[in-house]
């Protein structure tokens, strides 16, 4: 193995900085009851894999510009322009959606979100990495309908159900097609079913002055809660976006906001080397700038875990895929995110990242404790070749692959970091959530770019509204149609 490849924080710093560059681990101090998360970044350099790693000059160079872009985020914090900064911090407002979750679970025995992107994919991360059995009592049914694929929409129309559902309508803007789409599809369906009582059975949270739903909500006196100004949708999981639906499902939101605020005590630091948002913010993009890596993927070692890497594919590609720097400049810039799951694709993906070109980093999300382990037996009258695997659990066996695999990718001079959580539960979310959200911020400013906006999303927007015939999308929807004829019918085969 080679030097430091697992130099985690071992309780002992002194002997730690024994066998490696004690720069060179990250690791925040211990946080009252919050078990911290470790990131080790050691797989991203030369010393673990070899020339085509990363060097400590090249992040010593970076270093100033690092500080700077964290130093410009805490003025631009402090002058109130980053509100996501201080959603873990409103006791009032967790404290008033633990109050309304509780009346949902008193009236409904399920939930389904009606949202999609921002408004949707943080709660489907949270819900799928704590399964109901590892929520709190009284905790009901949350479902999640982040697409209009009729096929998906069918059974949560089910009429024996919607008496007993309480629909939350989710949409910043209270203008995406797709969330407009699911209510009108709910309200008709609720209408039939429950007749002039359709407005109990719904939930809007939305912005608070503006939009076509919050329009809505005065004019049908429907209960509503706020998305806080400033707070854009992926970066609102910790709004009462993801917080009421998480809270309504037996989530324990007050855990998940003490792991976000435990991280903000070390993202905060402007020293690189004591910040994995900014530390893992500066070797991602250098990995990109310099060594042309542009593909980020994160494999987690869970598959309680895939969503929250799709909920980080979100925020990486949306936040920082941009064609013009904050200044106008063309760059068209941006790593491509990339999930992945262990061990699955060890046995699919891996092949590609072991030999295909040099243009990924990957970061690995490493589970030390499964909830439920089990150990395998032995293997008695089996072959001989089966006699190995005694005698470990499933669940040392995952993480033994995730070792194997970051060895292997480190031998073939492929890069990776690795986000090391105790175990899953809410307060390892928080971090994971508040870690990427910073580090996602620290890359935008490196970069040189807004990741706070989205044109290219809400391009695609503005078309889908025109091509269905929105009233005022004429002149869009024209020159749409006369980009479709162009189309050539000798060129569409079958
Ligand atoms: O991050 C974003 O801003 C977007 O992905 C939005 O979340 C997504 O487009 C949905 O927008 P809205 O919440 O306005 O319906």
């Amino acid at each position: 193995m080679p030097a430091g490849v697992r130099c985690l924080f071992t309780g002992n710093p002194r002997a730690l900085a024994a066998i490696v560059l004690p720069e060179m681990r990250c690791y925040p101090p211990t946080m009252g009851a919050v078990t911290p998360v470790k990131l080790d970044v050691n797989g991203l350099f030369e010393h673990v894999c070899g020339e085509r790693g990363l060097a400590r000059a090249e992040v010593d160079a970076v270093a100033p510009h690092v500080r700077t872009v964290v130093e410009n985020l805490a003025t631009r914090r402090a002058s109130g322009e980053l509100p996501f900064y201080e959603l873990p911090y409103d006791e009032e407002s967790i404290s008033a959606l633990c109050g309304l979750a509780g009346e949902l679970q008193e009236g409904f025995g399920r939930l389904v979100v009606l949202g999609i992107g921002g408004s949707a994919l943080g709660t489907k991360a949270v819900l799928d990495a704590i399964p109901a059995p590892y929520r709190q009592a009284g905790g009901i049914e949350v479902l999640v309908l982040d697409n209009i694929d009729p096929a998906t929409v069918a059974p949560v129309l089910d009429p024996s159900l919607l008496g007993r559902t309480v629909f939350n309508v989710i949409s910043k803007s209270g203008g995406t097609a797709e969330t407009l789409a699911q209510f009108l599809t709910v309200r008709e369906h609720l209408r039939r079913c429950v007749g002039e009582t359709w407005r109990n059975h719904l939930v809007v949270t939305t912005d608070a002055r503006r939009g076509p739903l919050r329009a809505l909500v005065e004019q049908e006196g429907l209960r509503s809660v706020d998305v806080p100004d400033g707070v854009g949708g992926r970066f609102s999981v910790l709004s009462a976006v993801g917080l009421l639906p998480l809270a309504t499902a037996g989530i324990d939101i007050g855990r998940l906001c003490a792991g976000a605020r435990a991280a903000d005590a070390y993202c905060r630091r402007s020293n690189p080397w004591l910040n994995p948002a900014a530390l893992h913010a500066a070797l991602l993009y250098l990995a990109q700038r310099d060594h042309g890596r542009n593909i980020h993927v994160l494999m987690p070692y869970s598959d309680g875990l895939l969503r929250l890497a799709e909920w980080y594919g979100q925020l990486w590609g949306e936040s920082l895929g941009k064609r013009y720097g904050a200044g106008g400049e063309l760059l068209e810039t941006g790593q491509t995110p990339v999930r992945a799951l262990g061990a699955t694709d060890q046995h699919s993906q891996v092949q590609l990242y072991m030999e295909g070109p040099h243009d990924k980093v990957i970061t690995f999300i490493r589970v030390e404790n499964h909830r439920e382990d089990f150990e395998i037996p032995p293997s008695e009258d089996s072959p001989d070749e089966f006699a190995y695997l005694e005698g470990h659990t499933l669940g040392r066996l995952l993480n033994t692959e995730q070792t194997a695999t970051e060895l292997a990718l480190a031998q073939a001079g492929r890069p990776s970091s690795t986000f090391v959580i105790e175990e899953i539960d809410e307060a390892a979310l928080g971090q994971l959530f508040h870690i990427l959200e910073v580090q996602t911020l620290v890359t935008g400013g490196l970069l040189g770019v807004n990741p706070l906006d989205q044109p290219g999303v809400e391009a695609g927007k503005a078309l889908t509204r025109a091509l269905a015939g929105k009233d005022g999308s004429e002149a869009e929807a024209a020159r749409a149609e006369a980009w479709l004829k162009r189309k050539r019918g000798d060129l569409v085969i079958g």
